[in-house]
């Protein structure tokens, strides 16, 4: 067991056995152990790690349960091939798209609605369940605070905002291969805000934005209110964005501004390596363009390291890092924030006139979170139950749709992004699960011009139940109807 694995595993407050399932299964998700691979024999683990027999046996034990090794009879364990391992990468655009308008679909405000109805399954909009959020928590935190300010919390936080978590962004920045001082960051609400401002602060109406596609839907939204179009860009189903073809737009149109998800794509789960992030800062800085980078999965690798940001390479301060607490904390406080780089004086302007300030209480109950509230423990318990719900939900949907379905495996966050055949209307699909009480995401809410018409977005925020599992037997069931 290489040193560093047992580092992580030290470092963990969760029990000993599931410390050592959790390193052994960083190693199987990387690679490091292959389907087919040997386990080492449970004795020899024991003596490796320096824990009791027992211990090793339940470490094994859990991931026998989970479906990743099987024992084979008189041989020991063996990691194992599961079908969702055999299943292809989804289809990705090569061409560069024209220039567009985002269209206003109607899907998109009833799956955010039916997120918060309890009569549907939630796999629709992209959140993790409450369950999995420290509710409790930080509610205690929002009264303990109420009571001490002298105010009970009543005053404005003014931009740039809550020093405290400015400051504690500033330390977690480091994490992210940055240097960010306490003054770089301005508080928003929510991600939305922060990109909207960023949006508002680099363009003009009428100026093209580079978006990839597929991409985020909220950005449409974003674009259209402000009168923007959109150049997509193609990216790739593991790496992210195609940067071939992004040298090749630039060569022949005007752009103000990218927008992008480097880190674990909503929809498609992409992680840009550090190499391509370096390239397309440096390329895109030296035309002038900047780029806002939508950063709010970062925190939310299933295992290993969290990646770096793109604003690590940004070599000129032209990179406005924007993210949220929406997705790992508490959607509802909506408590976000931007790193705009030396854009800084006229996002506080912008924010100055758009919402002037913050949630006091929300914004303060999140910055002694992540300062005195266990907040890295959070987000291990977080990434280890998105990587199973991720698995789960990967066997299940291999197990019930049709065989030639195009599945991403994303290495962080909760979505899965899904190509039916190509005869499926997702808009259709949409509907009649919908009548079922299922909600799911249809594909061309994240395209600018109604493209990716079989392809559905999944929400794995939740943990796995026996309806998950039913419902995704009648998803695969009506997938099969509408395939013929
Ligand atoms: C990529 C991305 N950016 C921004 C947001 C919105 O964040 P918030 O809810 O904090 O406004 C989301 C929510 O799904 C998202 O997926």
């Amino acid at each position: 067991m290489p040193a560093t694995a047992r580092a992580t595993a030290t470092k963990t407050t969760l029990p000993i056995y599931q410390q050592l399932a959790g390193v052994l299964e960083e190693m199987i998700q990387s690679k490091s152990l292959r389907p087919g691979d040997r386990m080492p024999s449970v004795r020899q683990f024991s003596r490796q790690q320096g824990v009791s027999i027992p211990t090793a046996m339940s470490a094994y034990a859990s991931l026998e349960t989970r479906g990743l090794i099987e024992a084979r009879p008189k041989s020991g364990f063996f990691v194992r091939l599961r079908e969702s391992d055999l299943v292809r990468n989804p289809w990705s655009q090569s061409k560069i798209s024209k220039i567009t308008d985002f269209a206003n679909l109607d899907p998109l405000h009833s799956i955010m609605a039916d997120h918060s109805n309890p009569k549907f399954v939630p796999l629709g909009a992209g959140l993790p369940s409450a369950s999995l959020l420290p509710g409790l928590k930080l509610a205690r935190l929002m009264g303990s605070i109420a009571r001490r300010l002298p105010s009970a919390g009543l005053d404005y936080d003014i931009a740039p905002g809550s020093e405290m978590l400015r400051r504690e962004l500033a330390r977690r920045s480091l994490d992210w291969g940055c240097h960010l001082k306490a003054e770089d960051f301005i508080i928003t609400n929510g991600g939305t805000e922060a990109v909207s401002l960023a949006l508002r602060a680099v363009t003009e109406p009428g100026d093209t934005v580079i978006v990839e596609t597929p991409t985020y839907f909220g950005f449409s939204n974003i674009l259209r209110e402000l009168r923007l179009k959109a150049l997509p860009i193609p990216i790739d189903a593991t790496t992210g964005i195609d940067i071939d073809a992004l040298g090749t737009a630039l060569k022949t149109n005007r752009v103000a501004a990218a927008i992008l998800i480097p880190n674990f794509h909503n929809p498609m789960g992409c992680l840009m390596p550090d190499d391509h992030k370096k390239e397309v800062a440096t390329l895109l800085a030296e035309q002038g363009i900047p780029i806002i980078e939508d950063d709010i999965y970062g925190d939310l690798r299933h295992s290993g390291a969290r990646p770096r940001c793109l604003k690590a390479f940004d070599p000129d301060g032209s990179v406005l890092l924007c993210s949220t607490f929406s997705k790992v904390l508490a959607p509802g406080y909506r408590v976000g924030y931007i790193a705009p780089g030396r854009y800084r004086d006229r996002i506080h302007k912008l924010k100055d006139t758009s919402t002037m300030a913050n949630a006091t209480l929300p914004t303060l109950a999140v910055a002694e979170f992540v300062k005195h509230g266990g907040y890295d423990r959070h987000l291990r318990h977080l990434q280890h139950a998105f990587s199973h719900q991720v698995q789960r939900m990967r066997e299940a949907i291999v197990q019930t749709f049709p065989e030639n379905i195009g599945l991403s495996r994303p290495q962080g966050n909760f979505l899965l992004w899904c190509e039916l055949p190509k005869q499926v209307d997702s808009l259709e699909l949409f509907k009649r699960a919908r009548a079922a009480n299922i909600s799911v995401a249809p594909g061309p809410l994240f395209s600018s011009d109604g493209g990716y018409k079989n392809f559905i977005r999944i929400n794995c925020g939740h943990p796995w139940t026996p309806t998950i599992e039913r419902s995704i037997g009648i998803l695969g069931h009506l997938v099969h109807q509408l395939a013929r």
